[in-house]
């Protein structure tokens, strides 16, 4: 498993440099304290290596590309204030980048090739840094065509300075869906939907499409697999908790195509953080989660036993999973497809959700700048646009540095898209004036939804469709704040 910086704190004040454990460990972190006093300037370095490795779908494995030694790659936890600096090595045959999901940081650093940087070519290496100002639950990814699918992804976890919320345990969930064949080429995915064959809506398509590359798939393997932490279903994460506990859940979704909806059997969760940003907290037997989206929940330790924690598939009877034990509980694991009554409920909707007292937002209502944002799709040749324009074939769009700016979008195709905002958070408008502060946001089929934002902080941001297929098929726009 990764090192966390914890790790290494006894090494403060040494001055080294990056530590990089061979083979084992893709990811390593040391503490450097400013070599003055009167600095306040704190650095958490790490190295982190984009690499081929082998991948276990519960049964066969298979060969993949991700960060360190398997799925997700190493969680990078730091402080508030304290500067994040990543060395990435390339050891891909092809270029790659790392964005940093949700996080508002200076242009050049936002890891998008052809936009804010060129790519890391094959072999090379290429240094982040910024300084992580706002605390929450994020994630980094690659940004280089459907390389995210393949499982180049990982949680990166911001921690407040101060923290209000009280927990005695913290569990990182990062829910991936695994769509394609044994050799898990998304490459192939995206031109069997270009060719008409296969399709994305409920994935009931998908099944037929294993064993790309030549490869016959495992008889027992029935694509897509879901996953937990990278776990298969048949091998979920345990997550132990002590009677009493307050646990604190960090729900984060980087899969390519699916939806998620999260329940935990036995218990009700409630919701603190939407994309990191706190809200009001508001109680819930079940939430969605879409692609890109992250949620942290609460869950009060209350009912001793052993419990499904399920992520069902929208659309789809299929569902990955952790499973919930109590200490010195030593009943079986609930079987790998049992349902949690909780799903049948409804699901939390952003209608509920109130960002928390206190956040700096945009207020609805007085925008600068309106943008019509119109979203279509034509599942015959898989092109799909904003305003009509497939990107890169498309005009970028303007907001004035310190515009109040509100996009105004329209759904007209059949399928979700969760329309993600680089550089900045974005206050949801659910007709309350205090709708969630996030920067990834479901608009659902035939559904119209506006966010505003505020546009501070100048460069080329990508605007996109986080369904990373609708991505690559053109749903993505550069916003250019000047
Ligand atoms: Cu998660 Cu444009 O990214
Ligand atoms: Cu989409």
């Amino acid at each position: 498993s990764g090192l966390t910086r914890l790790d290494f704190l006894g090494l403060a004040g040494l001055g080294t440099g990056a530590l990089v454990l061979g083979g084992c460990s893709a990811l390593s972190s040391t503490r450097q304290n400013p070599p003055t006093a009167r600095s306040t300037y704190k650095v958490a370095e790490y190295v982190l290596e984009a690499s081929v490795l082998k991948l276990n779908l519960g049964g066969p494995s298979v060969e993949t590309w991700g960060y360190g030694e398997g799925l997700p790659g190493p969680e990078i936890r730091l402080q508030q204030g304290e500067t994040l600096r990543v060395r990435l090595r390339n050891r891909l045959p092809e270029g790659t980048s790392v964005h940093w999901h949700g996080v508002p940081l200076p242009n050049g650093m936002d890891g998008v090739p052809g936009v804010t940087q060129d790519p890391v070519a094959a072999g090379e290496s290429f240094t982040y840094e910024f300084r992580a100002d706002d605390p929450g639950t994020y994630m980094y990814h690659s940004h280089s065509g459907l390389q995210l699918d393949r499982g180049l992804y990982g949680p990166l976890i911001v921690e407040p300075e101060n923290e209000t919320l009280s927990y005695d345990r913290e569990y990182v969930l990062t829910i991936d869906d695994w769509l394609d064949g044994v050799d898990g080429v998304p490459e192939d995915t995206y031109e069997k939907l270009r060719a008409g064959e296969g399709e994305m809506a409920g994935m009931e398509g998908m099944s037929g499409m294993g064993g790309t590359g030549g490869a016959e798939p495992e008889p027992d393997v029935k694509y897509p697999v879901y996953l937990i932490n990278g776990k298969p279903p048949e091998e979920p994460e345990e997550l132990e908790v002590g009677r009493g506990d307050t646990v604190r859940l960090r729900l984060v979704n980087p899969s390519s195509a699916t939806i998620y909806r999260v329940a935990l059997a036995g218990h009700r969760m409630t919701v603190t953080h939407t994309d990191g940003q706190p809200v009001e907290p508001v109680e819930t037997d079940a939430l969605r989660v879409g692609m890109g989206e992250r949620y942290d929940v609460i869950v009060k330790a209350a009912n001793p036993g052993v419990w499904q924690l399920a992520a069902r598939a929208e659309g789809t009877r299929k569902m990955a999973r952790a499973v919930l034990r109590y200490e010195g509980t030593n009943g079986p694991q609930p079987p790998p497809d049992l349902e949690p009554r909780e799903l049948g409920s409804e699901m939390l909707s952003y209608n509920a959700l109130r960002s928390a007292p206190g956040i700096d937002g945009v207020e609805a209502g007085s925008p600068d700048r309106v943008v019509p944002i119109t979203l279509r799709g034509d599942e015959e040749t898989y092109v799909w646009t904003i305003n009509g324009q497939a990107f890169p074939d498309a005009d970028p769009i303007e907001a004035g540095r310190g515009e109040r700016v509100r996009f105004e979008m329209e759904n007209t195709t059949m399928m979700p898209h969760p329309m993600h905002l680089h550089g900045h958070f974005f206050r949801v408008d659910n007709g309350t004036g205090r709708g969630p502060i996030k920067d990834t946001v479901l608009v659902d089929p035939k559904q119209r939804l506006a966010f505003d934002w505020l546009a501070d902080n100048p460069g080329d941001w990508a605007f996109h469709c986080h369904q990373a297929y609708h991505q690559e098929g053109g749903m993505m726009r550069v916003v250019k704040v000047a």
